[in-house]
């Protein structure tokens, strides 16, 4: 009788929509959870003296521990059906938890309190997900609130660190995070806390449902709850939840650094604070590690031989890495050069990793670089020459080093080479003051007085008179030009880059048809025959003599109708007699009219259009230092132009299709035609 009328009791109670249960339900506390009847899945488990342990293995893993019967967070309304209008209810939760990790301070992923209206979290991921959702957020039908601790900083998630602590609704970008901590009690400072340090620590959350106000607070184990929560964010929770929810966490692991999630005891209550804990009565953790000296094996051992692995790996790919920067040709035959070779890495560095800032200039043949030798602290200039023929390379070097040899006060000294795949480094003395075709063109340089350009072009002359007569064997230069003229500290004139053509130039004995030089100083029979000869640069020379005094370039453009050929334009200045009006104007008529007129005759005189013509560098000489007066100009002398027509076709083509500018050419046979950087220097 009696047990019917309990049972009639129960129904009644159950007929009444449950609220009695939830307010049975609704307030509960485990100190350990041995007795406990939690609903556990994924590696959750709970340990023999009554630990919760969530997560547990090397694995990416989850773990979920749930209180068993769902609660109601929904004020249960009896007058209306309609749920929406519904209002959350207060609750109060707090728990102690632990992350302790088989490495100190390396943890993986991290631990939340959850609620959720199913205790079945099977389609959730592990990982950054933390066992809570996949890559679809919570839907207002399947709803999730949970206060995550997040030992890993994922950039998806916009998390702020790799230790903080966030309020997550229907998603893993939290509505807002705080770096893991507490204010403390007696002066309000924020004091950290790292969520993996092994210890014990306590967390409360406090829903107040009249203010709309979510709490979270985290402390130390044997503090009481600090006054000033870590987390308060307002959030109206009838909006998000269900009626009926479930409780519990969830922990996700892995990454082989075994982190093991605890929970040590836990309490709760609906529309009240939650009963306090009494950790006298919690389950201890364990003593990490078997035995204390196993510790060495355990962890020092394993991490050494990682960090050992990772550091030969390093020093193998660093060795790669840096064998392939560094990389050079070098042949036996070289052998012989020795001194004269420099190493890629010395030049690499003294130029900065041929960084933008040092680069000097854009040449004919290749971008040249400032750099300081770190052994000898010596400026150079390093010339990059690409080169794709293997054939000649040889013949160069044997002549680079020839050239090295040359010792002359104006010559830039060639210093050595080094050779890689494909590309030629030239060391050269550096010149400060750069190069001369920079003081005739470029307007933002002082113009140069006549008498200094003078002297500059006796500089030139003196070291064409050695390279062609004074040293032990003759040396063409074959590109004799402003360009090719540097001047140094002192603003001595100094010729650069002989022999440099000769690298395009191989084979010239045999076949007539390759020709190297730059457009406007080559003579014309140096087209014709494609031999170099002392006197193809003794024409150059009177090129470049005219373009110095006049400072015109010696094609001119093709807008400037007035000066197509120099040669020509100051030709016929000389024969109408005004050749002083052909002097640069930018002197503005301030110059010696001797000066002037030696130096604009005795370029005509060098670019005469017949070899026999011209005169010898020494002559050259004595004319400038006006030991002798310049014998007047054959009347048979004719224009540069002329000459160009008597030509046979080929080189009036090219006079039509080249730019009119000091670009370095090489004519060759359309089928056999060799590349050549195309720009200005
Ligand atoms: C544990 O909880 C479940 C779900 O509420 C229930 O079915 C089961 O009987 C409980 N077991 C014990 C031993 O209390
Ligand atoms: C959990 O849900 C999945 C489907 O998402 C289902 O396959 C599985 O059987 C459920 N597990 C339990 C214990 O109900
Ligand atoms: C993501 O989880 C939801 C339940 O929360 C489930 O319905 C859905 O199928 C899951 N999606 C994937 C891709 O697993
Ligand atoms: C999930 O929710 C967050 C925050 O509301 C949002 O930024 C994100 O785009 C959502 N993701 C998806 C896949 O809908
Ligand atoms: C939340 O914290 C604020 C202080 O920031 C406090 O005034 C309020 O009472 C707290 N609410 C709950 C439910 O603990």
């Amino acid at each position: 009788m009696q047990s019917l009328l309990a049972l009639g009791l129960l129904l009644l109670l159950r007929l009444d929509g449950g609220v009695a249960v939830a307010a049975e339900d609704g307030r509960f506390a485990y100190q350990g959870f041995a007795a406990a009847n939690l609903t556990l899945d994924g590696v959750a488990a709970v340990t023999p003296n009554g630990l919760l342990l969530l997560t547990d293995t090397e694995y990416q893993t989850t773990g979920h521990a749930f209180h068993p019967a769902p609660l109601r967070f929904l004020e249960s309304s009896t007058t209306t059906t309609n749920s929406a209008a519904a209002m959350a209810r207060s609750f109060s939760v707090s728990f102690v938890f632990a992350i302790r990790s088989r490495y100190d301070g390396l943890t993986s992923y991290g631990l939340a309190f959850v609620v959720a209206p199913t205790s079945n979290l099977s389609a959730a991921e592990s990982g950054r997900y933390l066992g809570l959702l996949n890559g679809t957020n919570g839907t207002a039908s399947d709803p999730i609130l949970a206060v995550e601790l997040d030992t890993i900083m994922d950039v998806e998630f916009r998390d702020i660190n790799s230790n903080h602590v966030g309020i997550d609704v229907n998603s893993l970008i939290s509505r807002q995070a705080k770096q893991a901590g507490y204010y403390s009690d007696e002066n309000g400072a924020f004091q950290e806390l790292r969520l993996n340090s092994r210890q014990p620590m306590q967390v409360w959350v406090d829903y107040d449902a009249q203010v709309r106000r979510l709490n979270v607070t985290l402390a130390p184990v044997q503090l009481p709850k600090p006054k000033i929560p870590l987390l308060s964010e307002l959030i109206d929770l009838s909006l998000i939840m269900a009626d009926k929810m479930y409780v519990g966490f969830s922990a996700s692991g892995g990454w082989g650094v075994g982190t093991h999630h605890y929970v040590l005891g836990w309490s709760f209550s609906l529309d009240g604070p939650a009963p306090p804990l009494d950790f006298s009565k919690l389950p201890v953790l364990p003593r990490l590690g078997p035995k204390p000296q196993s510790k060495i094996l355990d962890v020092v051992l394993p991490l050494a031989a990682t960090l050992l692995v990772i550091a030969m790996l390093a020093a193998i790919f660093f060795f790669l890495w840096h064998r392939r920067r560094f990389a050079e040709v070098r042949e036996d035959w070289e052998d012989e050069f020795g001194p004269h070779r420099f190493a890629y890495k010395d030049l690499f560095h003294a130029t900065e990793g041929f960084s933008g800032m040092n680069l000097l200039g854009v040449g004919g043949f290749g971008r040249v670089y400032r750099g300081v030798l770190y052994a000898s602290n010596l400026e150079v200039a390093v010339k990059r020459v690409s080169h794709d023929s293997k054939q000649g390379i040889r013949e160069f070097i044997a002549e680079v080093v020839s050239i090295g040899r040359l010792r002359h006060r104006n010559l830039a000294q060639l210093l050595g080479y080094c050779r890689r795949k494909g590309e030629l480094l030239l060391v050269y003395e550096y010149m400060e003051n750069g190069s001369l075709d920079k003081y005739l063109y470029n307007k933002n340089k002082p113009a140069l007085h006549l008498s200094e350009r003078y002297r500059i072009i006796r500089d030139v002359a003196s070291s064409l008179l050695y390279l062609h007569e004074e040293w032990e064997q003759i040396v063409i230069h074959r590109d004799i030009k402003a360009s090719n003229v540097l001047l140094d500290s002192r603003m001595i004139g100094r010729l650069g880059d002989f022999g440099l053509a000769r690298l395009y130039d191989h084979g010239t004995v045999t076949t007539t048809t390759h020709v190297v030089g730059t457009m406007g100083y080559l003579a014309p029979e140096l087209i014709r025959t494609g031999k170099a000869t002392p006197l193809t640069d003794v024409f150059a020379f009177g090129v470049f003599l005219l373009e110095v005094a006049c400072g015109r370039r010696p094609i001119g453009s093709s807008k400037d109708i007035t000066q197509v050929v120099l040669v020509d334009w100051v030709l016929e200045h000389h024969r109408s007699g005004s050749i002083l009006d052909a002097v640069d104007p930018c002197l503005m008529g301030n110059f010696n009219t001797e000066e002037a007129s030696i130096l604009l005759k005795l370029g005509l005189l060098c670019a005469y259009p017949s070899p026999t013509g011209r005169p010898s560098m020494r002559k050259v000489m004595q004319y400038l230092d006006r030991d002798q007066s310049i014998p007047d100009l054959s009347p048979t002398y004719a224009s540069y132009s002329t000459i160009a027509m008597m030509q046979n076709e080929g080189f009036d083509s090219y006079i039509m299709s080249c730019p009119p500018s000091n670009t370095s050419i090489s004519i060759v046979p359309v089928e056999s035609s060799v590349e050549i950087p195309q720009e200005g220097r």
